[in-house]
């Protein structure tokens, strides 16, 4: 790839005039990616067309479903999929009660085995499913850290899925997907991975890495908005897995209005439910449209650069970095140890510079439209703040 760069065959994008179309850089030095993504020009104006088409059509329920097929055709782009292996959902939370609701905990596989590293939203779901009969299996970090070894006792004859985070929203610590999809598959159990945190950061390929589901969202890196998520099922599971929590979008003829019967869709349609968000999915296509343009490849270098910048900062003046430091092993999100994170981010807030806490750590989480200059005030300030970093 970097001779290719070097060739002029993937010139390298012009990140000042991407940077340019995200306007908050104006007022902010904004880093907190992990949290909400920036806001392009190009998603305020979907979202301003949206409430433009209402106002001139009305109702034009033709074009949104021709929409919330765009955004899925994206979405499978995203993950190496097929449109009909997702499911445009509400929420990873939706995808994950969808896949979850199918599932049965009779048939001598009950566990389902998760990690440290879950959203709330994922553990929750999971824990759950004890209340059908599933045992919840927690595989502990270790000093710093979950190995994909460390899953390997966990996994065994008695698994019906392992479920876990790709990047996790605490540390930023990003774990080895297709190793532990590896020991899921060798053992006969599901896997499903949680990519929130790290879809639109980095290539992720669901069939290199050997998944069965995939979860993620809208919010954060793939710069749509909240309200918006997806699903990705494996086309060869589809058909064997039978969701109780449903609605009229997962029916195979939507507009056939039955109301005899349950007739959900032969594609990973069958996961989603209620009426789609159609304004959410505006916001989302476009996006999807400037991760696309951009690359991931792209976006992974420029975030490797300013995560190691992150890094390097911190190590000179002695701060205590948590997210393990070798790059293989975590994400766009570096944390740093404070005293008191809320009133570190506080401070920063009071100087412009938004970032976002959790467990006492500040989360620092550039995306692609970051650059050096922001890193290096970002340090700046937080080098008179040295009463609240540990
Ligand atoms: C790893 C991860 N999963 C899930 C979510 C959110 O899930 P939902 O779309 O259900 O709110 C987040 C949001 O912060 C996240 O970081």
């Amino acid at each position: 790839m970097q001779d290719e760069v070097e060739r002029g065959v993937h010139p390298e994008p012009d990140w000042a005039a991407l940077r340019a179309r995200f306007p908050v850089f104006e007022n902010k030095t904004y880093i907190n990616s992990c949290s909400y993504g920036a806001l392009a020009v190009e998603v305020q104006a979907a979202v301003q067309r949206y409430l433009q088409d209402r106002l001139e059509q009305g109702c034009d329920w033709n074009y949104w479903v021709e929409r919330n097929e765009s955004a899925r055709g994206a979405m499978a782009r995203l993950l190496g999929a097929k449109p009909d292996e997702i499911a445009v959902t509400t929420s990873a939370s939706a995808g994950i009660n969808a896949i979850a609701s199918a599932l049965r905990f009779d048939e001598g596989r009950r566990k389902i085995v998760i990690s440290d590293y879950e959203f709330p939203t994922d553990a929750q779901i999971w824990y759950a499913q004890e209340l059908r009969g599933a045992e919840v299996v927690r595989v502990p970090e270790k000093d710093g850290y979950i190995p994909a070894e460390s899953f390997a006792d966990a996994i065994d004859e008695q698994t019906k899925i392992v479920a876990v985070a790709q990047v996790c929203f605490r540390n930023g610590a990003r774990l080895d997907i297709p190793a532990i999809a590896k020991l899921a598959r060798e053992r006969g159990a599901l896997m499903m991975v949680d990519g929130y945190q790290g879809f639109g950061t980095m290539p992720f390929d669901v069939r290199a890495a050997n998944v069965d589901f995939a979860v993620g969202g809208c919010v954060k890196y793939l710069l749509g908005t909240a309200g918006v998520g997806f699903l990705y099922a494996r086309d060869e599971l589809i058909e064997s897995l039978v969701p109780t929590v449903t609605g009229w979008f997962a029916q195979e003829d939507i507009f056939a209005m039955d109301t005899t019967r349950y007739n959900p869709a032969h594609s990973a349609r069958r996961f989603e439910a209620g009426t789609p968000p159609v304004v959410n999915i505006y916001a989302a296509i476009a996006g999807l449209d400037i991760v696309d343009e951009v690359g991931l490849p792209a976006i992974q270098r420029r975030i490797g650069g300013l995560t190691d910048q992150i890094k390097t900062r911190a190590r000179e003046a002695g701060y205590t970095v948590v997210t393990p430091t070798d790059p293989g092993r975590h994400g766009a999100m570096i944390a740093i140890r404070s005293h008191d994170a809320p009133a570190l981010v506080a401070r920063l807030a009071e100087q412009d510079i938004v970032t976002s806490d959790r467990d006492n750590n500040l989360r620092v989480s550039p995306h692609f439209y970051n650059n050096e200059q922001d890193i290096e005030r970002l340090f700046e300030v937080l080098h008179g703040q040295r009463d609240l970093l540990a």
